[in-house]
């Protein structure tokens, strides 16, 4: 009975722990799986000492589409079932938004994708920018408007819509047109296209961004490629430059506070779906490839951190991050920090 008093304490153990990931760099690059991820999640599903579920949950700032078709999308690409109950995208917490906007326009992603998200959280009138192009090429006078650009936009009259707010996804396909429009809303006479305000800050629409890194790593030779962060940076550089005034915007998703806060929710709704009890495990493990998004979020929210090598941060065998330290160290890869969590908890 020793022996089965702890393996009862292991398996409490194993329930008051959880890991939150990071996927691009951490689980997979883009759509190509990061081999040893799929051991680390199927360790975690149940294929362990004790058979028994660790929960975790996907912790991204990538988005661009709905939770369901990326959670799809990367089962397939784990080999392993991804819910929508664990998996918090950037944008996943700014539906909540859709409470206080009704007409937005939804920038970045690939085609109108971003638009389905939009949809799925409740905000009744979304565009996009390929909408207004549709509408009406010569707002972007650089752009070469092609007739497949037409190809899903929603016919619209832009001059009689009012946009309530400006709401960024993922990353532009378009810089200059995504920036031009923005702009334009955000010097025009309460969202409406065509209209220029005479105080530009009382009739100002709110700006919202959905993740603010700099930079990503993709398969580019180089160095990491510029992100959202960049992008917006460029969108607030511009403002200044046009109005003299500081833009006032919102950023969500890593390190932010208010997605650490969400994830808190998802976790404790997870733990009552898989093991029937709602708490929030105790000793979260956060484990990322940034150390300026998912690291320095995680330690500012008193949850364990683990950097890998297989993304962003490329820094040698024993050497951690300067800035940010990871509370865990480094790793080669994902599944040597899983195992190194549940080293310190089982
Ligand atoms: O930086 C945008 C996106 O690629 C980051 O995704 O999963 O590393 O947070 P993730
Ligand atoms: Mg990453």
């Amino acid at each position: 009975t020793q022996l089965q008093d702890m393996a009862k304490e292991k398996v409490e153990a194993a329930k008051n722990m959880a890991f939150a990931f990071d996927i691009d760099g951490v689980l997979a690059h883009g759509n190509h799986l990061i081999p040893e991820a799929r051991e680390a999640l199927k360790m975690l599903n149940g294929d362990n000492e004790l058979g028994i579920k660790i929960p975790y949950i996907l912790l991204t700032n990538g988005g661009g589409k709905t939770e369901e078709s990326r959670c799809d999308q990367l089962s397939e690409i784990m080999g392993v079932p991804i819910s929508t109950g664990q998996f918090i995208q950037s944008h996943t917490p700014m539906s909540a938004l859709s409470e206080y906007h009704e007409t937005v326009l939804v920038v970045g992603g690939e085609g109108f994708k971003s638009r389905d998200a939009a949809e799925a959280y409740g905000f009744k009138h979304v565009y996009t920018p390929k909408d207004i192009l549709a509408w009406d090429p010569t707002i972007s006078p650089w752009r070469h408007f092609a007739e497949e650009d037409c190809v899903g936009a929603r016919p619209t009259d832009f001059s009689k819509v009012k946009f309530d707010a400006i709401l960024v996804f993922a990353d532009s396909r378009d810089y200059a047109t995504d920036m031009q429009i923005i702009m334009d809303l955000l010097l025009a006479e309460h969202g409406q296209l065509l209209t220029r305000a005479k105080d530009p800050i009382s009739s100002r629409i709110p700006i919202y961004f959905s993740h603010g890194d700099m930079v990503m790593p993709t398969d580019h030779k180089g160095p990491p490629r510029m992100t959202q962060g960049a992008f917006r940076i460029g969108v607030e550089a511009m403002y200044k430059g046009l109005t003299g005034v500081d833009l006032e915007r919102v950023i969500y998703g890593k390190p932010e506070l208010a997605t650490y806060k969400y994830a808190d929710d998802v976790l404790m709704a997870w733990m009552e779906e898989i093991h029937n009890e709602t708490r929030i495990p105790e000793n979260i493990y956060m484990i990322g490839d940034n150390p300026a998004s998912d690291i320095i979020g995680g330690n500012m929210y008193n949850w364990n951190t683990c950097l890998v090598r297989t993304g962003v941060f490329q820094g040698k065998d024993g050497e951690n991050d300067l800035n940010s330290p990871a509370s865990m160290g480094t790793f080669n890869h994902v599944l040597d920090a899983v195992k190194a969590g549940v080293r310190n908890e089982l």
